[in-house]
């Protein structure tokens, strides 16, 4: 049985982490095809948002303790397991993570390398790692606190406390949080209306937001303005436009 399971309703694809008996927690295998598959969506022009989610119960626990527990340091360096990761960090097509139930760990580590989150109100937010003797090593230390700040970071790092979907809103982690019967729908809702925009300008917008955790505010502003100028460039510029001066829906083709 796949670890990762792809259903395609283009222009989104619905990528599910698919291992139950383990809370989906994230082994290599489950990862390498995880990276496959986000990537070959990635590269085709038609797919302009992907959904990431797990079960209702989690969307992963994180990284495959078992597994961790068997490698040395060692093993971990030569084996690049966390290198991984980057490419999702550079992928262009936006991302919204489907989280229902735990999200701990590298699961959160996984949600927070997304470009938002949409979390059911059962969802459950923790870097528990300090507990295992280890730290968050997929970017939790650093996301988590650009997302929260230092002081939830430190508490939610340091004592190993879950926030509820609630406290993960307004703590910033969160971008919406909805009822937990629907929490996939209203995901693949979110992407859909993600979808819909122009593709190049939203490329270009989620690299721009990015860029503000990476870089001066100067810097910054000046990244956002040549990206504002190359999507002056597209013909979706044109056509998006054109659209609503004749008072018509635009048709967008990525390009
Ligand atoms: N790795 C491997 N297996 C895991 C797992 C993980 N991270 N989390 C849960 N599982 C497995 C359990 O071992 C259990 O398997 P068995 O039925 O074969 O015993 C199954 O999933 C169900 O889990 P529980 O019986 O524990 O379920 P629960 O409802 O009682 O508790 C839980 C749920 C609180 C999430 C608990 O499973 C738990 O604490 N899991 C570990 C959370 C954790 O510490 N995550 C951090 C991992 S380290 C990391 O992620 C490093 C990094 O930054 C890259």
């Amino acid at each position: 049985m796949s670890a990762i399971l792809v259903a395609r309703e283009d222009p989104i694809a619905v990528v599910l982490l698919n291992r139950p008996e383990a809370l989906n927690a994230l082994n290599d295998e489950l990862m390498t095809e995880l990276v496959e598959v986000l990537e070959a969506l990635d590269d085709g022009e038609e797919i302009r948002c992907i959904v990431l989610g797990g079960s209702e119960r989690a969307f992963a626990a994180g990284a495959d303790i078992g597994q961790m527990a068997e490698a040395s340091a060692m093993d971990m360096y030569e084996a690049r397991r966390i290198d991984r990761w980057d490419v999702i960090r550079r992928l262009r097509t936006p991302l919204v993570a489907a989280v229902s139930g735990f999200c701990l760990g590298g699961g959160n580590e996984l949600a927070m390398a997304c470009d938002l989150i949409v979390a059911s109100e059962t969802a459950r937010f923790g870097q528990p790692e300090t507990g295992l003797g280890i730290i968050p090593g997929a970017g939790g230390t650093q996301r988590l606190t650009r997302a929260v700040g230092k002081a939830k970071a430190m508490d939610v790092i340091l004592t190993g406390r879950f926030l509820d979907a609630w406290e993960a809103e307004r703590a910033g982690l969160v971008a919406r949080v909805v009822a937990r019967e629907s929490w996939l729908e209203e995901a693949k809702s979110v992407a859909r209306a993600v979808a819909e925009k122009g593709p190049v300008a939203q490329r270009l917008a989620k690299e721009s937001v990015n860029r503000a955790y990476e870089s001066t505010l100067e810097s910054g502003l000046d990244y956002e303005r040549k990206a504002l100028y190359l999507a002056f460039a597209s013909e979706d510029a044109r056509e998006g436009l054109k659209a609503f001066t004749e008072k018509r829906k635009p048709e967008f083709r990525g390009r």
